[in-house]
């Protein structure tokens, strides 16, 4: 069967590649799940991985199957396996447990282990690919009724992981009732976070670059959020107008734009990191000031990656109720459909040079 890879470490190096079918056999315990894969989402990691900023192959392959946005269909399962049916609609969690107590509890994504195992990342193969087998534990269900939103159940786990962490993690306050929150950037993490906060009740403010209206704008205000064009207001006129925010959620991508944000944090509250960058920029920080704000407001900052079992499902609730609440809105955000594997180069092409393409995924196979 046909997989889309790479190869580790060599920059450009994506390709089609012949692979052998996997079989139910290989998971222990008549635990596996046979998946016939029908789409798979891309994002900027593809992008790194391509350009060999990270990403490794598993032991003894040369090559990496890539993709960790998955959406199929079951084909067959185990004698023991319980979760899932033939013929269930499902996606599948990235991170893949090591050995440190974290991943014992199924908490992978939480590992205090320097080395993480992700399917199509780092030491796994990925889902870019016609089937894959798996362990029912790491596939997560997904109801009919979300069908059309496919490829976001991993992005979607990501935002509901980012902002379950800041609440976990404001616990420390007693009584913390954050009123308004600002997501930067409006790619797919900052959309979904977005809708995620706005469900908890916040006012929520999403700043990004491009002036309104354009369909990131078009997207926010569908969620009932307020989109702001970072070229018409300044941060200092926004939080005027907002009060200082309890919650920021940076999903930029840049690491300038995350450290600026700790400029503008409200007394007593929380930044959440999601964004990274395999890059090597450098950039120059009030350090004066932010220390000493940080220290007399009490704020928090807290990088968040990946996702579990438990965000998966939690995500996926959430683009229920958001489809209920706000209909027809969140499919905006599937912009850019390639068709076929053997349409790579154009998959590539777009995460590389089309900025409007928000959200880049791949038809492997019709049902
Ligand atoms: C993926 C996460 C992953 C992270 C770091 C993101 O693009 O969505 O699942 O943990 O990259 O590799
Ligand atoms: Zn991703």
């Amino acid at each position: 069967m046909k997989a889309v890879a790479v190869t580790p470490g060599t920059p450009n190096s994506v390709h089609l590649k012949e692979i052998e079918k996997p079989t139910l056999d290989q998971v222990a315990g008549g635990l596996g799940v046979l998946v016939r894969v029908l789409k798979v989402g891309v994002d900027a990691t593809d992008r790194e991985i391509n350009d060999a900023l990270y990403g490794n192959a598993p032991e003894g392959d040369g090559h990496l199957v890539i993709g960790h946005e998955s959406f199929g269909v079951v084909e067959a399962v185990g004698e023991h396996v319980k979760r899932v049916k033939v013929g269930d609609y499902v996606t599948a969690t990235v991170r893949r447990p090591g050995g440190s107590i974290y991943d014992l509890i199924g908490t992978n994504d939480m590992t205090s282990e320097e080395e993480y195992y992700e399917r199509g990342i780092n030491l796994r193969h990925g889902y870019l690919t016609e089937y894959f087998v798996e362990e029912a534990e790491y596939i997560v269900r997904v109801p009919m009724g979300l069908k059309h939103l496919h490829v976001l159940m991993e992005p979607m786990s990501c935002a509901a992981k980012a902002v379950h962490q800041a609440y976990e993690a404001q616990q420390r306050m007693k009584v913390w009732r954050p009123q308004v929150a600002y997501v930067l950037g409006a790619g797919q993490i900052g959309l979904l976070t977005t809708l995620v906060l706005k469900l908890r009740g916040l006012e929520v403010y999403t700043l990004a670059r491009g002036e309104a209206p354009n369909l990131k704008s078009e997207i926010v205000k569908g969620l009932e959020a307020t989109y702001i064009s970072t070229r018409e207001t300044s941060w200092d006129d926004l939080v005027k107008q907002t009060g200082k925010p309890d919650l920021i959620v940076d999903a930029t991508g840049s690491s300038r734009l995350a450290f600026e944000a700790m400029e503008h944090l409200g007394l007593n509250g929380v930044l959440v990191w999601t964004g990274i960058t395999g890059g090597d920029n450098k950039s120059e920080v009030p350090t004066d000031k932010i220390n000493l704000q940080w220290v007399l407001g009490n704020k928090l900052l807290l990088g968040s990656v990946n996702a579990n079992r438990h965000h998966f499902e939690m995500g996926i609730k959430d683009l229920a109720l958001g489809e209920m609440m706000y209909p027809e809105v969140l499919g905006k955000i599937l912009t850019n459909p390639v068709d076929g594997l053997e349409n790579y180069a154009e998959m590539m092409r777009l995460l590389v040079e089309d900025k409007d393409a928000l959200k880049v995924f791949v038809n492997v196979a019709d049902e």
